[in-house]
């Protein structure tokens, strides 16, 4: 921990910084030497978090954001530019859940959770671009999920959000490789955070079901996936892009 290297110098943007994932990216980025950006949209739980993962060698700090919205990128961007004057990390990792089946679904439903988990990638992604492209290099990360990869009869939504962050990483990253900007996808399984909660309080037994069927036997810890990312964001993954990370203890290998 805290050997400065593999990041020294760099400045990562992490969405949804301030969440259960989102807080050990930012740590584990600014373990590394990153100068590290927490953009979410709770910025009570920004300073809580901030409170919790800074030391003498964090260098992590809050900045407002509504994925949503173009503006509020724009005002992230400039003041990192201002700040920083560079962009070399972006981690797309804000999200919502929604466990609800199609019939369920009602048109808002399925608008909020497109706009916040795809939209909020295409936007974050395209105005980073320029940034990214002024260092010669720059590396995206995405945070899709298993249900990017398979179906679920209960997350329609959000399964057809992740399915769209997916492959809309491949276009992006198709399209930015000739500036030698890396954009992948991370896919994680089901992660021990406040996100899933909802799951677990819909049925007593769900956790323990969920948990045995994951061949590693556990759930995920969100430092397992925040190492994931390190990787995709170091020049260690130097030549992988458009390729999507599964981190799923073995679930998609059934
Ligand atoms: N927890 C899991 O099981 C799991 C599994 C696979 C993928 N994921 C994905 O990982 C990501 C992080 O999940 P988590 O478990 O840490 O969730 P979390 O709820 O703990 O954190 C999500 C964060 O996103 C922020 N956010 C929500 N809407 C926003 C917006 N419009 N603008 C800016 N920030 C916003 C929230 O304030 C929160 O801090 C999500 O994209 C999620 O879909 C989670």
């Amino acid at each position: 921990m805290g050997q400065y290297e593999k990041l020294k110098g760099r400045v990562a943007v992490v969405t949804g910084g301030a969440g259960g994932i989102g807080k050990e990216i930012c740590k584990c980025l600014s373990n590394e030497g990153a100068q590290v950006i927490m953009a979410d949209l709770s910025e009570s739980s920004a300073a809580n978090a901030i409170a919790e993962i800074n030391s003498a060698y964090n260098k992590v700090i809050y900045h407002e954001l509504d994925v949503v919205s173009e503006q509020s990128w724009h005002t992230l961007y400039q003041y990192v530019e201002q700040r920083f004057s560079r962009l070399d990390i972006l981690v797309n990792n804000a999200g919502i859940y929604l466990f609800k089946d199609i019939e369920n679904t009602t048109l808002d439903d399925w608008n909020r959770v497109m706009s916040i988990n795809a939209t909020g990638v295409f936007l974050g992604t395209k105005l980073a671009i320029p940034l990214l492209r002024q260092n010669g290099s720059g590396s995206i990360i995405n945070m899709s999920s298993t249900s990017g990869i398979t179906g679920s009869p209960f997350e329609v939504a959000y399964t057809a959000s992740k399915g769209s962050v997916r492959l809309f990483t491949k276009s992006a990253a198709l399209y930015t490789a000739k500036d030698n900007i890396r954009i992948n996808s991370v896919h994680p399984a089901t992660t021990d955070t406040s996100m899933v909660e909802v799951l677990w309080e819909s049925n007593k037994d769900l956790k323990k079901t969920v948990t045995e069927n994951v061949p590693l036997g556990r759930l995920a810890d969100p430092i397992e996936i925040a190492k994931a990312i390190l990787f995709l964001a170091s020049d260690d993954s130097s030549y992988i892009t458009g390729t999507e990370l599964i981190v799923d203890g073995g679930m998609t290998a059934i």
